[in-house]
């Protein structure tokens, strides 16, 4: 059996059910080939730890790939890159070239988190931040899948009442390339009346809402079979065309079930009643408000994975929580949402369900044992810093082998 037909019976089963199943977007050739070819197989993954507790979850999310890989058959020759404000510090700037052609060149990109106040008053040129988007812009990925799942073992650390929260399995599909981030003209001027004005620009072209929409599509078929597209359509004319586009490509989609949503109202309903979304798609600055609102959710921002997706290349593998610096180097971060995101790596960057549903299992035993970090604990369980989370984690890897031999 190949690793694609196993990445598409992981896909269907359990509670990190992301849903997109067998890779529709391009699958790296040389990664498949390896796959199919031989028993073990080798990947080479740039790490990008980043700054703040990116270290310190990267460090485990390493050691837990390297055992699942060995116990699976995949070995990783990893590649640890500056990018951010390390690279600042390093070079000067926030993505060295170095770090970008490594990226480029290697399987898979798994990164902790860039920032902090060190570097919070630089120019924009030389803020952490702006390494992230060339990143994301060297690796040409415009897809960020964010499941957002709420745990029955986490289901109380929500927020919301636990009726509306039980049961929500959501995956939040955000164009990452286009629109207001990106959309020029920009920046500041002046106004007729001399006054300073700040000016942004939200654009999309019909190719960029197109290639979206069928990532969405795919995603929405491989889970529920529906899909809510979110806009501004009565105001902005971007999400005109947004909505227009998202229409015509469902025609391609007669099995998803297509339905669309402002963004106003999207954002009420998702703390109202979260478990009527299955897939939502939206452009940029939407998604990144949407999917932050959708991972408070589940209870912790330490806890969701994301995964960043283009035609063809290497994806970007990254937690959706930042470098948190009121917490770094106090072993006090969720390393989970790190952890995950290198079972995303696995599924989605490599096609290797098997292994990526090792660690998805490992981390849900590790919970299900008590062990919680302080973003998530709550009375009852027991109290770990991000090391013994990691080591924790480890041994449910190795239990796992010991119940499948
Ligand atoms: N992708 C990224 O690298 C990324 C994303 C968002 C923010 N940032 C940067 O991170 C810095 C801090 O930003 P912020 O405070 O708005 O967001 P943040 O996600 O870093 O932190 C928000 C809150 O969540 C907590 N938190 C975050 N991750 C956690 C984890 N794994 N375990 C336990 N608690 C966790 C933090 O302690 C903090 O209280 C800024 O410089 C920002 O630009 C980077």
């Amino acid at each position: 059996m190949s690793s694609l037909q196993l990445n598409f019976k992981s896909l269907k089963a359990g509670p990190f059910r992301c849903g997109s199943g067998p890779r529709r977007f391009p699958t790296k050739p040389g990664s498949v080939r390896c796959a199919a070819a031989s028993p073990t197989r080798s990947y080479a993954i740039t790490l990008l730890p980043g700054d703040g507790i990116g270290p310190e979850v990267i460090s485990v999310a390493k050691n837990v790939l390297l055992l699942a890989g060995a116990i699976e058959g995949i070995e990783f020759n990893f590649h640890e890159m500056p990018v951010g404000g390390a690279a600042l510090d390093l070079t000067g700037v926030p993505l060295p070239g170095e770090t970008l052609s490594a990226a480029q060149q290697s399987d898979a990109v798994l990164l902790g988190a860039i920032g902090g106040y060190k570097w919070d008053n630089n120019e924009k040129h030389l803020k952490p931040e702006t390494g992230l988007l060339q990143l994301r812009e060297g690796l040409k990925v415009f897809a960020n899948l964010r499941p957002a799942t709420v745990l029955p073992q986490l289901v109380d650390a929500s927020t919301l009442k636990k009726e509306v929260a039980e049961g929500v399995d959501l995956m939040v599909v955000r164009e990452l390339t286009g629109g207001i981030y990106f959309g020029k003209p920009r920046g500041f001027s002046t106004n007729q009346n001399g006054e300073e004005i700040g000016l942004n620009t939200e654009v999309y072209s019909i190719s960029e809402i197109d290639r979206i929409a069928r990532v969405a599509f795919e995603t929405a078929r491989k889970r529920r079979g529906k899909l809510c597209s979110v806009d501004k359509a009565n105001v902005l004319e971007a999400s005109m065309l947004w909505r227009k586009r998202v229409m015509a490509i469902a025609l391609e989609y007669p099995d998803v079930e297509l339905t669309h949503m402002y963004v106003d109202n999207a954002a009420m309903q998702l703390v109202r009643n979260p478990k009527q979304f299955d897939t939502i798609v939206t452009n940029n600055i939407f998604g990144d408000i949407l999917s932050d609102e959708a991972s408070m959710i589940t209870g912790s921002i330490g806890m969701l994975p994301s995964a960043s997706l283009g035609e063809k290349g290497p994806g970007l593998f990254e937690p959706i929580h930042g470098s948190a610096p009121d917490i770094a180097g106090q072993d006090k971060a969720n390393p989970l949402a790190t952890v995950l995101s290198a079972a995303m790596l696995l599924k989605y960057g490599l096609g290797e369900a098997d292994a990526a549903e090792r660690i998805e299992a490992a981390v849900l035993h590790t919970l299900d044992r008590g062990f919680r970090t302080g973003d998530i604990y709550s009375d009852g369980n027991k109290l770990v810093g991000c090391k013994e989370m990691g080591e924790e984690v480890l041994k449910a890897v190795d239990l796992n082998v010991a119940a499948t031999v």
